[in-house]
């Protein structure tokens, strides 16, 4: 499959992610992911990106489209891939659009996860997420906790709270989606590539995007 993910911070888009690319082995590619990877391994790009990130605000679109260039033609994904975080501006969804007619590679279904604030706010707070950056599994202390220990259940790495999970941090991840990232809902509605999915069970929606996918409705 090739999709896009759009939804809320904490709307469960890693979740959802993690589970397609565990039923048919699309490629997860989280920009989140790959930007707190280079945030630990202090590179030129995680040291521009972390300060932006540890305020909640959006990376600016040029660093994102080298990085997601180089990503998108990595041979993993080939076969398929679930675009989680990306894109998150208009620009980037341009942007996004040349890139994938240069590679003639064609979208199958943008995918929106709609999930009520409260619901949002409730997620990210009891949020916790392995700390090894090639891991960086998804838990949550009331619906999926880490081992007793405290430990990721994968790699045995110490299971933490992200750098943004701050109340402050939440609010100003939540109000950017809104002025950035809600008007790409229209965007790709308008191109006639966007289905709406009321996700509170991460399980229940991947079957009804999978079902979505074969039935090529959307
Ligand atoms: P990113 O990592 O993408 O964060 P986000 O979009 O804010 O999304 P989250 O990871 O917070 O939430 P999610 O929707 O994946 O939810 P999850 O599955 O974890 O980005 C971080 C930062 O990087 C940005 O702020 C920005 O600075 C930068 N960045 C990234 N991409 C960028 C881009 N394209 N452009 C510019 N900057 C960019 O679930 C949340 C919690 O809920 C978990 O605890 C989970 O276990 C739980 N949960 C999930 N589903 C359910 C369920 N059905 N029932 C119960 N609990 C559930």
């Amino acid at each position: 499959m090739k999709i896009i993910l759009l939804g809320a911070p904490g709307a469960g888009k890693g979740t959802v992610a993690k589970l397609l690319s565990d039923d048919d082995g699309s490629v997860q590619v989280s920009t989140g992911d790959i930007l707190r990877a280079e945030v630990k391994a202090r590179s030129p790009l995680g040291k521009e990106a972390k300060s932006y990130m540890d305020r909640g605000d959006l990376v600016p679109d040029a660093l994102i489209m080298k990085m997601m260039e180089e990503r998108l033609q990595k041979p993993d994904c080939r076969k398929g891939f679930i675009l989680d975080g990306f894109p998150r501006t208009i620009t980037q969804a341009e942007e996004l659009q040349k890139l994938l007619k240069k590679l003639k590679i064609r979208l199958d279904l943008v995918v929106n996860l709609d999930v009520p604030r409260d619901v949002i706010l409730d997620r990210l707070s009891t949020r916790r997420t392995c700390a090894n950056p090639g891991c960086q599994e998804i838990y949550n202390i009331k619906s999926k906790p880490p081992t007793a220990e405290g430990k990721c259940a994968k790699c045995g790495s110490p299971v933490v709270q992200r750098e943004d999970e701050t109340e402050e941090a939440i609010l100003f991840r939540l109000d950017t989606y809104n002025q950035k990232t809600v008007p790409l809902i229209g965007y790709y509605d308008k191109e006639g590539r966007l289905r709406n999915f009321s996700s509170i069970s991460s399980q229940q929606t991947v079957e009804e995007i999978k079902k979505a996918l074969k039935s090529g409705q959307r």
